[in-house]
């Protein structure tokens, strides 16, 4: 079974502000793309991975990335589109996975990923058809219309999604073509699994696989590295 890693990293990072997209801004001493792609190049799970980015940072992301940190692994670099789901859609289209393969999907943005999961993602992925990591809501969370609170859901019930998320090939491919059809978007690619009825497996995440998205998530993500609670290799 051969593993492909598709990392999004198309988005504009306009939550961060500044001129320079959140992907490519430093951790450690490195761009938080790099740190997640040498990472992810070190499983010994992963076949090939595939960089999907904005068309104009192509040359850039293969000469100053791939390139300059002699990046492992990289099956390809893919234009992505305008929603993340149109850009994971690229990556399937482009990747060259065969229909038995498994799909790992994994934001560029969280570096802190919890290695040790992923073997256990993959084997649930390929018996399920499609399996996540998520961690239980530690907040209360409210439905909020207009100003005023609509309802308190079941904290119980509720779990904070992450990436990787692992897919066989031929079932994320097929969901991905059916949204796009009916041009249904989700936040995140095992929604569409669910939108096709089809079963999802949860498996435990971890509190520090964050998403760096703000100013904050990167101070955050500093600190944890300062403070030695999380390391990039
Ligand atoms: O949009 P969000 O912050 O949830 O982005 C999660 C990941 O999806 C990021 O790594 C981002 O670069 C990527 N993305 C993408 N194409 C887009 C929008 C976001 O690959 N059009």
């Amino acid at each position: 079974m051969n593993v492909h890693v598709l990392v999004p990293a198309a988005g504009s990072g306009s939550r961060i502000g500044g001129d320079i997209r959140k992907q490519y801004l430093e951790l450690g001493d490195q761009p938080v793309l790099v740190q997640t792609l040498s990472r992810l190049a070190a499983l010994p799970q992963i076949t090939a991975i595939h960089l999907i980015v904005p068309e104009e940072d192509v040359a850039f992301c293969r000469a100053e990335l791939v390139d300059r940190y002699r990046l492992e692994k990289i099956g390809g670099v893919i234009v992505g589109g305008a929603e993340r789901q149109d850009s994971v859609r690229k990556g399937l289209e482009a990747c060259g996975a065969a229909s038995q393969d498994v799909i790992l999907v994994h934001d560029a943005v969280r570096p802190f990923f919890p290695k040790d999961q992923i073997g256990p993602l993959l084997q649930l992925a390929a018996v399920e058809g499609a399996a996540l990591l998520a961690i239980p809501a530690q907040d209360t969370i409210k439905e909020v219309f207009d100003g005023l609170v609509r309802s308190t859901l079941d904290r119980r019930l509720l779990w904070q999604v992450q990436t990787p998320q692992a897919f066989r090939c031929e079932r994320i491919r097929e969901a991905h073509r059916r949204a796009y059809a009916s041009g249904y978007v989700g936040t995140d690619d095992a929604s569409l699994i669910e939108w096709c009825g089809w079963p999802v497996a949860v498996l435990a995440g971890h509190p520090h696989n964050l998403k760096i998205t703000t100013p904050a998530d990167l101070a955050l993500a500093r600190a944890l590295l300062a403070a030695g609670e999380v390391s990039l290799t």
